[in-house]
C-alpha cells in the first residue's frame, strides 16, 4: 500500500477533510482539475473549432482508455452522460416481443429497474435478498425463466458493498437463453474487470466514483457480436455514421457502439474523466484493488472490535470498496461526522463508508473513534 501514498498529495480535498465517500463521488485530483482547466482554455481560445481540432479526438481517446480498463475493444464502447441514459438507449434496442421479463434484484441501484418498470410491454422479475446483504444464486435461479429477456444487476451492491460472482450469475442468464447486463458503477476502478471473462453482453460504468473523473461521463459496453442487430430508437445525431454530412434525410447507425450515443457530448466531463482515467490506468486495477482491500479489511476489523453492526459481507472476496454500518439514525451520524470534517454518507438504516487507495488506516481509526465518542450506533 505504501507505494500508492505518493498519490495522496495529488488530492487537495484530503488535506482538508477525512474523505471516506468515494462510492458517492471520487475525490478531485490536481491533474483532473488541470485537464478541466485545459478544456476551458480550448473553449476560450479555439471556440467552436475546438470540436474538430481536439474534442472529437478526446472522446475517441476516452473510449479507448475505457476499453483498455475493462478488457474490451474501443469499438465496443459508447459514451453516455449517465448510466440512465446508456440504459435507456440500450433498452430501446432490445427485443421484448417474445420474452418480456427483466430479472433484477432488490439490492440493485434503482435506475436499473426503473428503465424497465416504465417500458410498455416489459415486466420485472425480482431476485430476493433474504439477508438484506447479498443476492444468493438461488434467488437468481428463481427469478429467471423462459420469459426472461435480460438479467440486469450490479457486480458490487451500492447499498451493502457485497460483490456478486458475475460469471455464475451470467451463466444462469445465458443457460435460460437470456442476455446479461452488468452495472459496474461500484466496481470499475476498485475491482479489476474483464468483460469477456465475465461473459456479459452489456456493461455500464461511469466516472463519478471509483474512476475519479467527476460528473457526467458514463460508458456502455456492448459485445461486438451483438452490435449489428441492435437498433436503438432512443437516439440522436451522434449515433448517425453520416453525422457530419448534415443531411437531414440520411440516417445510418454507426457500425460500432457509437450507435448508442445521443447528442452533443459534455466535454468538461470528458476532460476530467479522461485525465482521471490516466491515473487509474497508471496505478493499475490490481494495485487499486489490493490497496482498497487492505483498508476495507482494516475498517471492518476496527468496526467489529468496537462492536458496530457491520452490514457488509464478512468474507473478503465478497467485498469491494464499500463498508456499511447498520445504525439507528445514519443521517444524523453523517451530519455529526461532517461537522468534524469526516465525510461519509448514508442509505436507509446504514452508514456507508468507502475508503479508497488515497485513504489511510489512521483515517479509519479517526472515524471509529468519532462514532464512539458521539455514541452513534
Ligand atoms: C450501481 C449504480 N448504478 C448507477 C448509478 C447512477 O446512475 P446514473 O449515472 O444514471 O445517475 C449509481 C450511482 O449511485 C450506482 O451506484
Amino acid at each position: 500500500m505504501a507505494d500508492l501514498s505518493r498519490y495522496r498529495a495529488e488530492f487537495p480535498t484530503l488535506e482538508r477533510v477525512t474523505y471516506l465517500n468515494s462510492c458517492s463521488l471520487g475525490a478531485l485530483s490536481v491533474r483532473t482539475r488541470a485537464a478541466i482547466d485545459q478544456y476551458m482554455d480550448d473553449w476560450t481560445q479555439l471556440g467552436a473549432s475546438a470540436w474538430y481540432e481536439t474534442w472529437v479526438g478526446e472522446i475517441a481517446a476516452l473510449r479507448g482508455k475505457v476499453a483498455r480498463l475493462i478488457g474490451a475493444r474501443p469499438e465496443e464502447i459508447a459514451w453516455a452522460p449517465s448510466v440512465s441514459a446508456a440504459l435507456s438507449s440500450l433498452g430501446s434496442a432490445l427485443d421484448f416481443a417474445t420474452r418480456d421479463e427483466v430479472a433484477t434484484s432488490e439490492l440493485d441501484f434503482p435506475t436499473v429497474a426503473n428503465q424497465f418498470q416504465v417500458k410498455p410491454g416489459t415486466k420485472l422479475a425480482w431476485a430476493a435478498s433474504p439477508d438484506g446483504i447479498r443476492v444468493p444464486l438461488d434467488s437468481w435461479r428463481k427469478a429467471v425463466g423462459p420469459r426472461t429477456a435480460l438479467l440486469a444487476t450490479s457486480r458490487v451492491c451500492y447499498t451493502t458493498g457485497s460483490v456478486q460472482d458475475m460469471r455464475a450469475v451470467g451463466r444462469i442468464a445465458h443457460d435460460a437463453g437470456a442476455q446479461f447486463l452488468c452495472d459496474d458503477y461500484q466496481g470499475t476502478g476498485v475491482a479489476p474487470v474483464d468483460v469477456r471473462a465475465m461473459d456479459c453482453d452489456f456493461f455500464v460504468t461511469g466516472s463519478l466514483k471509483w474512476l475519479l473523473g467527476g460528473t457526467g461521463s458514463c460508458y456502455l459496453y456492448v459485445k461486438k457480436e451483438l452490435i449489428p442487430e441492435l437498433r436503438p430508437t432512443h437516439t440522436g445525431w451522434w449515433a448517425n455514421a453520416h453525422m457530419f454530412d448534415f443531411d437531414v434525410k440520411r440516417f445510418a447507425y454507426w457500425a460500432d457502439a457509437r450507435r448508442f450515443e445521443g447528442g452533443e457530448v459534455n466535454m468538461a466531463g470528458v476532460a476530467g474523466a479522461s485525465a482521471a482515467l490516466d491515473m487509474v490506468l497508471e496505478i493499475g486495477p490490481e494495485r487499486l484493488r489490493r490497496a482498497t482491500e487492505e483498508l476495507v479489511r482494516d475498517l471492518v476489523e476496527r468496526a467489529e472490535d468496537a462492536k458496530f453492526a457491520v452490514g457488509t459481507p464478512h468474507e473478503p472476496e465478497q467485498r469491494a470498496g464499500i463498508v456499511v454500518l447498520r445504525m439507528q439514525d445514519p443521517a444524523k451520524a453523517t451530519n455529526v461526522l461532517a461537522q468534524e470534517g469526516i465525510i461519509v454518507d448514508h442509505r436507509p438504516g446504514k452508514l456507508r463508508v468507502s475508503p479508497y487507495f488515497y485513504n489511510t488506516a489512521e483515517e479509519n481509526a479517526k472515524l471509529i473513534a468519532a462514532l464512539q465518542r458521539h455514541r452513534l450506533r
